[in-house]
């Protein structure tokens, strides 16, 4: 008992001092785009591209993503977060319009052991959890939505002056979040109903995930668990796919995500139900 209070108080001291260590690196990741850095992401949008053509087993989504052409548009700079910097791009699919997001990992994540999206074991490792996830939902019939598909996820590296530059690529579709006025204004009774069983079984999901896998959703900070418009239907979706290993010695993180997943999960629940 002593002994273990002891490994967590090294382990918790451990972990603010990578994070000191990281915070500089990790708030220009979050706030700041440089030009060279909008020009090294359409590089990973051409290596994401090729790379999903070579695949011979995701054709499928070469074509669903690229079209005949293969030929993108409309490239712009989309949202930083704490683990990927995200840019926007449009491809035309049997005569339309699609518009995708293109996540590219950062370097390193806020605390050390929690994964450094340009480490190819980083890149397994989400790769694997993703196909959890799409195993997990299976077993809710509620949850048909929750991943934003076709999502693929490549390991990319680019070499720029004999740097070489390996990262986790995720790409999505672009979603259509919906903001918290528009929820309490356009949320019809039925569609909060609905709305409501698909959060109900979501918390579900998650005990389901610590249960058999020791993982839990990343829901810590805006934006990861969202109400989405598709095709004038509402549902929950997950954005960011990050799962958190619960079995990281990682006592300050697990404590901060497991109060921030609460607050998520209740501000969510808040909107749906019209609580003001
Ligand atoms: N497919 C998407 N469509 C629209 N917005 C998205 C999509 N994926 C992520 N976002 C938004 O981008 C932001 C950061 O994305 P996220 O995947 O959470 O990155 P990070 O892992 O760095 O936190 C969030 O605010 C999220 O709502
Ligand atoms: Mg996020």
């Amino acid at each position: 008992m002593e002994k273990d209070f002891g490994r967590i108080v090294l382990s918790g001291f451990r972990e603010l001092i990578s994070l000191a260590g990281r915070l500089g690196e990790k708030i220009k990741d979050k706030y700041f785009w440089t030009y060279t850095e909008m020009e090294q992401a359409v590089g990973y949008l051409l290596f994401f591209r090729d790379a999903l053509k070579k695949q011979e087993k995701s054709n499928t989504s070469y074509q669903q993503i690229f079209g005949e052409s293969g030929d993108f548009f409309e490239i712009k700079h989309f949202k930083r977060g704490f683990n990927a910097k995200s840019i926007t791009f449009k491809t035309i699919v049997r005569q339309e319009v699609k518009r995708w997001v293109l996540k590219i990992g950062h370097r390193i994540s806020p605390v050390i052991d929690f994964g450094d999206p340009s480490n190819p074991d980083y890149y397994k490792k989400y790769k694997q959890d993703l196909e959890v996830l799409r195993k997990k939902i299976m077993q809710h019939k509620e949850l048909v939505h929750l991943l934003p598909e076709p999502q693929e996820v490549i390991w990319a590296v680019l070499t720029e002056e004999g740097n070489k530059f390996g990262t986790t690529l995720l790409l999505q579709p672009f979603l259509h979040v919906m903001k918290p006025n528009k929820i309490q204004k356009k949320l019809t009774d039925e569609q909060r109903i609905q709305l409501i069983a698909e959060l109900q079984a979501f918390k579900k999901l998650c005990e389901g995930l610590v249960k058999d896998h020791k993982l839990h959703p990343d829901l810590l900070g805006e934006g990861n668990l969202e109400i989405v418009e598709k095709n004038g239907e509402y549902h929950l979706m997950l954005l960011d796919m990050g799962l958190v290993n619960l079995l990281a010695p990682l006592p300050i993180t697990h404590a901060v995500m497991h109060f921030a997943s609460l607050q998520t999960i209740y501000n969510v629940e808040k909107l749906i139900k019209k609580i003001l």
